[in-house]
């Protein structure tokens, strides 16, 4: 399939404008432009993808208020049941109290229903690598199923990637790199990636023209200044997450 994602990526929704990881965020970097998103999943106990970034709930939810023995904070031993109630707005700001995490059915909805594109990182619980790539990607193509506005899934996790790979060969992957690793390529070729997303500091002129010679997509994250931008479009990179909605407007690119 032809490579239609945008450049600009809205980090976990609208960046730190909003609750990350959440629908009140996807709506604002809507509203600043944004047509395309990244965000975190992970399973619930149950087996309910939903967006979060932290394996544990402390840092993004009122757990320790809303729960009164909050003894596990690890998010993937709780059941969805349980997780949905969570206030996952108010550590944000009081604007947002009582906003919800969403499962991923839900923010896939909102997407199709508002033209935007995903960019789903595949963040597994510790230990649930395997679990969750597949199920993030059978996930993908039940919500996907007869479109052509696939969402692309990243990770971290060699291991999530490759089962999302055996689950669904055909749901556009990318391989994330925080650190350099020398064997950055023969991992993305071995896992029939679409894209590489680095961090920005990591691409120079031989990495982009090496991706770009294995046919991928060289993209950023997560890039919040305007000198940061220059240098990468003058690499000829392919794709930019920043969280700086309110000073980058896709438009004009
Ligand atoms: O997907 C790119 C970026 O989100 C990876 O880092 O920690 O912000 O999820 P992090
Ligand atoms: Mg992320």
């Amino acid at each position: 399939m032809p490579w239609d994602f945008p450049f600009w990526i809205a980090h976990r929704g609208a960046g730190k404008l909003a609750p990350e990881n959440t629908l009140a965020a996807f709506r604002l970097g809507a509203n600043h432009g944004y047509r395309a998103f990244e965000c975190d999943v992970k399973l619930s106990a149950d087996g309910v993808i939903f967006l979060l970034h932290d394996a544990t709930l402390t840092r993004t939810t009122s757990a320790h208020k809303q729960w009164a023995q909050p003894s596990d904070t690890i998010a993937g031993n709780h059941p969805w049941h349980a997780l949905s109630q969570l206030d996952a707005g108010t550590w944000h700001s009081r604007a947002y109290a009582g906003e919800p995490m969403p499962t991923l059915d839900a923010i896939a909805h909102y997407c199709q229903a508002n033209g935007a594109r995903l960019n789903i990182e595949i963040k597994p619980t510790p230990g649930q690598d395997a679990a969750t790539g597949a199920a993030v990607a059978n996930a993908c193509a039940r919500l996907w199923a007869g479109r052509s506005d696939l969402p692309l899934l990243s990770s971290f996790q060699i291991g999530a990637l490759e089962s999302a790979q055996s689950a669904q060969a055909n749901m556009p992957r990318a391989l994330l790199m925080d650190v350099f690793q020398s064997e950055w390529l023969a991992h993305a070729n071995r896992l029939g990636c679409r894209a590489v997303v680095f961090n920005y500091a990591l691409w120079d002129v031989q990495r982009v023209e090496a991706a770009h010679a294995a046919g991928m997509k060289a993209m950023s994250y997560t890039v919040n200044d305007e000198w940061a931008v220059a240098h990468l479009k003058a690499l000829g990179t392919d794709g930019i997450i920043t969280d700086r909605v309110d000073a980058f407007t896709p438009q004009v690119t």
